[in-house]
């Protein structure tokens, strides 16, 4: 029995010399001392000792057992003390390194030029009205007095969902629905997505947006506006900007206009961006038609109104000079960090 203590005295010490971790400590600990344990299990063989050798074997074992006990826990404060060092080595954080920023974003100069557009209306008393970029083909050209073989369509070819319904080609259907919801007074912006069946060039998309304007009340005449498209102008392009309007024909107004400004480049002298000619188009615009007025249950005898349609791409390469609309939507980063 003596032998066989002194065996596992010597074989613990052995073993909690290589012991390099808090597992291989418990390990030990349950090899010896567990349930099932040799150290527990000699205790357990005291009964069957004589009086004479039962104290003094007992005496040793726990001698044996409370140094184990004593090691175990020693060398698990070293083992902690060890990890605890580590860590820290490892997790040194070195205060005076320069810190990692995260990109910022920035709003595409579309949202940007349109943000500021909505600003500028809205200033003017406006609203802003939001509608469907799937669109009945009443809305988008029945109501605006574009019936069936209108040529108006050839120009605004479209691509067609079903055979009444169609990506609008244009903002001018929320006329429509706006008059058909509000009785006048109405001032009201519908900026948005529109589709046409072109082909992709510097200046062509078969996606881009408009912004719709529409006034309706008692008495709005063309010096209404001109008046408010005169200081849209230069709130957007600056106080010297002076704006032009030639005739124009749209089906859907009458009398209708295009709107020239003063070239944003050169003032107007004629240079490259212009053309030579001192102007540049940037929007349609017209007095509605009293055909369109009556088509929403607006009496033309009683009401007048104008209405604006404003492409946002055409305006955001001039205040940008841009010189190819294909930049707006190929996402490169180094042209959108620019803005
Ligand atoms: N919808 C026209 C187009 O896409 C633009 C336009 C012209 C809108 C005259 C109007 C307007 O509201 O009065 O070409």
């Amino acid at each position: 029995m003596k032998e066989k203590l002194e065996q596992i005295r010597s074989a613990v010490e052995t073993e909690l010399k290589s012991a390099a971790d808090m597992e291989a400590l418990e390990n030990i600990r349950i090899k010896y001392m567990g349930k099932k344990g040799e150290l527990t299990a000699v205790l357990k063989g005291m009964g069957k000792l004589s009086k004479e050798e039962r104290p003094v074997i007992g005496a040793l074992a726990n001698e044996i057992r409370q140094n184990l006990e004593k090691e175990i826990e020693e060398k698990k404060s070293a083992i902690m003390a060890a990890e605890e060092e580590k860590r820290l080595a490892e997790e040194t954080i070195d205060v005076t390194m320069p810190g990692k920023r995260s990109i910022e974003g920035k709003l595409h100069p579309l949202t940007q030029v349109m943000d500021e557009i909505k600003r500028i209306f809205m200033g003017m008393g406006f609203s802003i009205a939001d509608g469907p970029e799937v669109e009945y083909d009443y809305y988008n050209f029945e109501a605006l007095n574009i019936p069936k073989n209108h040529p108006a369509r050839d120009t605004q070819d479209t691509f067609y969902i079903e055979d009444n319904i169609v990506l609008r080609t244009q903002t001018s259907p929320m006329q429509i629905r706006v008059m058909e919801k509000t009785k006048p007074p109405i001032r009201v912006i519908a900026p948005g997505k529109v589709y046409r069946s072109d082909t992709v060039d510097a200046t062509h998309s078969p996606v881009f947006h408009q912004i719709e304007g529409l006034v309706v009340d008692k008495g709005v005449t063309m010096a209404d506006l001109k008046g408010t498209l005169e200081m849209f102008v230069k709130s957007l392009y600056g106080e010297n900007t002076r704006a032009r309007f030639r005739p124009h024909h749209f089906p859907f107004t009458e009398p209708s206009a295009e709107m020239d400004i003063s070239c944003w480049s050169c003032g107007g002298k004629g240079c490259s961006v212009c053309k030579g000619e001192g102007w540049i188009e940037v929007l349609g615009c017209g007095m509605v038609h009293p055909k369109v007025l009556a088509n929403c249950g607006i009496d033309p005898e009683v009401y007048s109104g104008f209405a604006f349609g404003i492409g946002l791409e055409r305006i955001a390469m001039g205040k940008y000079d841009i010189n190819d609309l294909r930049l707006f939507f190929e996402n490169d980063l180094r042209f959108l960090s620019q803005f």
